[in-house]
């Protein structure tokens, strides 16, 4: 009983320490108003150019986000987009976190057709 309430409390404040925060990534995405791309619930871009991004992997989208962020200054890693490239850079690596847990955790529809 003892060590299973330790083993409890050990392993849920690992998790508080590790696990991004996915209401501040709500509150990052709606602030900076993803959707007007990515459109609702970023499930919906408005041109079919543009990526869904509901329901992702949350590793790749820290991923891609932080590409963006790193853009030419690394060429083996960095994603040289303009229009996303504006859109990360006041994100701290923590921001990055979250935005991606938020987004991962959106019901999204992508699927491998065959
Ligand atoms: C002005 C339009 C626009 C806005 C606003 C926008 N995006 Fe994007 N986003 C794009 C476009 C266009 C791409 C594809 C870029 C490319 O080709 O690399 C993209 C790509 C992405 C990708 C990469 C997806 C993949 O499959 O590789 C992620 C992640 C992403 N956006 C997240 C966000 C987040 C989070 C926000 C809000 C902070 C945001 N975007 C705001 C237009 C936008």
């Amino acid at each position: 009983m003892k060590v299973a309430l330790i083993t409890a409390i050990l392993f849920s404040s690992i998790g508080l320490a590790a696990a991004a925060n996915i209401e501040k990534g709500q509150t990052l995405v709606e602030k900076a108003n993803c959707a007007s791309c990515h459109g609702a619930g970023l499930n919906a871009p408005i041109l079919p150019t543009y990526p869904k991004l509901a329901g992702q992997h949350s590793d790749y989208l820290y991923y891609a986000l932080h590409a963006y962020q790193v853009g030419n200054t690394n060429a083996q890693y960095g994603r040289n987009n303009a229009v996303m490239s504006s859109q990360v850079q006041a994100f701290s690596k923590a921001d990055l976190q979250d935005i991606a847990a938020y987004v991962a955790s959106l019901p999204g529809n992508l699927v491998i057709k065959k």
